[in-house]
């Protein structure tokens, strides 16, 4: 099958979740593990944006639903890759981990990544899905089409 082909599997799947549930952390719950499963990476989950346990410094994104191994719990804004897509907007594709400053290494495994932003109904980000890989350049922007596809279900339901 091809990678378009599992993506669209994948989309289907996704909006039969969406149908049947309103729960937000229940649907990324649910999301991460099909994700996961279905294209094989090492770590798949989300970062949900909350006030921050120091209010002083506002809000974070705190570690929500995931499958794969036990990952950071707290990524500030603009940190890392996570912050980096929750700060500027927008889809951030990491080719090798290694080169991109700043990032937050949760697993040494981690070679490089695709963080897609989940956008609340006022435009502002309200969670961000964090995908990692094993292997170098796995991600690309036929990923991005499909994930940005994917968190536009996800939006819907649990901006509801
Ligand atoms: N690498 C991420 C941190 C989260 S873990 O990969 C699960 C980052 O730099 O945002």
């Amino acid at each position: 099958m091809s990678v378009e082909e599992k993506y669209e599997e994948l989309l289907q799947a996704v909006k039969s979740l969406a149908e049947g549930e309103s729960d937000a952390v229940a649907l990324m719950a649910n999301v991460s593990s099909l994700i996961h499963y279905a294209m094989g990476f090492w770590w798949t989950g989300f970062y949900i944006v909350k006030p921050s346990a120091d209010a002083a410094r506002g809000s974070e994104l705190v570690l929500g639903p995931f499958q794969g191994p036990v990952a950071c719990t707290r990524i500030g804004y603009g940190r890392g890759v996570c912050g980096t897509a929750w700060k500027e907007k927008r889809t951030v594709i990491v080719p090798d981990v290694e080169q991109f400053p700043g990032h937050i290494a949760c697993s040494s495994e981690s070679r490089s990544e695709i963080v897609v932003p989940v956008f609340g109904p006022d435009g502002s980000v309200c969670a961000v899905l964090d995908i990692d890989s094993r292997e170098l350049n796995t991600f690309s922007e036929t990923d991005a089409r499909y994930l940005e596809a994917i968190v536009l279900i996800l939006a819907k339901i649990i901006n509801e």
